[in-house]
């Protein structure tokens, strides 16, 4: 084998599709009931819109991102999450003339250089959604209860809703300080990561996975109790929404959020196995976003979903999907002249809906049935010699192998009330 698919890519392959399907199949339902439009962007964009929203000091951009050069020296990026595209496209085509908030949902390829392992891939696929144009936190309880709302339509039921507010730019500097200044005579027992993060970017000191950095997150100060009143009472609402719905949830202080562009709101699921690096989904607002790429101030929040994780979960929770569709009739012929008749014959089928496999080649008749049985065909239609000289065909119930030799018109009848 001279070519393998990339480290961290996979290929979906027929068998799994079915769970693909049965995904995509869920969330445009919810979509549909919350009243989302769907929106495509670009693979790739210009790689200054991901370092601008997704922020200069993350891993995404500064770690994980693809960024290459194209033939005219344009400097792109293959897209790292979805929300900044649909910000940037909410902006160039003019949605803030739409009626506010305009809700958009998306199936995107997602791209990140990360270490590959269980359920992280450096290509992986997301459902998104955004809602932008309304600052309501009856926005942020419809938008969690949605994401709640798609994992309950799949069957999924193994996870927690973990729930923070990390502020606005009003109250987080300050914030902020106070993070730097109870983390810097910790420095010796922090990782070489969050030696850097506590001058660059103190949140993420917060959700470090690694153990001594973990124990010095316990004690931190906390975002929720340093929040502006503005914050404080847009928290408190969420939280008396949430519970109104009867949606259960639990604060965690160390809930940041590994992208720059969030403001009060964060949330994600956690799966109730596997650790704190396989979340489930998770989203957040970003009331400054569209300003940061050259908008008016427009209030918005968002969550993604990765697939993969999905079908993860689905298979850890013994969630049967249903399955594909099994061929209803397979074509066997044998001679030169039943081939074509044999195309023939599945034209019209087809025509009338019925799908058909024809067998193709020139193996014994017991091959192509063994095929059939194989391929779970119901039926096989059969011709040969026999069948072409008195104009008929031979159809076998693949299942109690009774045959019948019919018209081949009246195959079209049988075949389609059997379906
Ligand atoms: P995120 O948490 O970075 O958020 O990614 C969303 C989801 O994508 C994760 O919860 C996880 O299920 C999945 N995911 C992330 N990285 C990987 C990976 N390497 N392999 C497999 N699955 C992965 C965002 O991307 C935000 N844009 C979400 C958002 C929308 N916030 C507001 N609106």
């Amino acid at each position: 084998m001279l070519f393998k698919a990339p480290r961290g890519t996979a290929d979906i392959l027929p068998d799994e599709q079915a769970y693909w399907r049965y995904i995509e199949e869920k969330a445009v339902a919810v979509c549909k009931l919350y009243g989302y439009q769907r929106m495509d962007t670009p693979t790739f964009e210009d790689a200054g819109l991901f370092a601008r929203s997704v922020g200069e000091g993350t891993d995404i951009v500064n770690k994980e991102m693809y960024v290459f050069k194209d033939r005219s020296d344009n400097e792109l990026a293959l897209q790292p999450e979805g929300t900044a595209s649909i910000c940037r496209a909410y902006l160039e085509h003019g949605m803030d003339n739409l009626p506010q908030p305009v809700k958009l949902y998306y199936f995107a390829d997602i791209f990140r250089y990360e270490r590959p392992q269980a359920g992280r891939y450096r290509q992986h696929h997301q459902f998104g959604c955004e809602a932008i144009g309304e600052a309501s936190p009856m926005l942020d309880a419809e938008v969690i209860q949605m994401a709640l709302w798609f994992f309950k339509s799949l069957g999924l039921t193994q996870f927690t809703l973990q729930l923070n507010s990390i502020g606005c730019k009003q109250c987080r500097p300050d914030y902020l300080l106070k993070l730097a200044e109870y983390y810097t005579p910790l420095t010796p027992s922090l990782c070489e990561d969050c030696r850097t993060r506590i001058v660059k970017n103190p949140l993420r000191l917060l959700d470090c996975k690694k153990p001594g950095c973990q124990a010095a997150a316990e004690e931190a100060p906390r975002s929720s109790d340093h929040l502006c009143e503005g914050c404080h009472d847009h928290f408190e609402a969420l939280k008396i929404y949430l519970e109104a719905l009867g949606i259960v949830y639990g604060v965690n202080h160390r809930l940041v959020r590994g992208l720059d562009y969030y403001t009060r709101t964060v949330f994600e699921f956690q799966p109730l196995e596997g650790g704190s690096q396989s979340a489930l989904g998770g989203g957040g607002r970003y009331d400054d976003l569209i300003t940061e790429l050259g908008g008016k101030q427009t209030p918005a929040i968002g969550f993604a979903t990765g697939m993969e994780r999905i079908v993860l979960n689905l298979k850890n929770q013994g969630i049967e999907v249903p399955g594909q569709v099994k061929p209803a009739v397979f074509m066997a012929c044998m001679g030169n002249s039943a081939k074509i008749e044999a195309l023939k014959t599945a034209s019209d089928l087809r025509e009338a809906g019925i799908p058909v496999i024809v067998a193709a080649g020139d193996r014994s008749l017991k091959a192509q049935l063994r095929q059939a049985n194989s391929l779970g065909a119901i039926y096989a239609v059969i011709i040969g010699d026999d069948e072409i000289n008195e104009g008929m065909v031979t159809l076998r119930n693949m299942g109690t192998s009774e045959q019948q030799v019919v018209e081949p018109e009246e195959l079209k009848t049988i075949l389609g009330a059997q379906e």
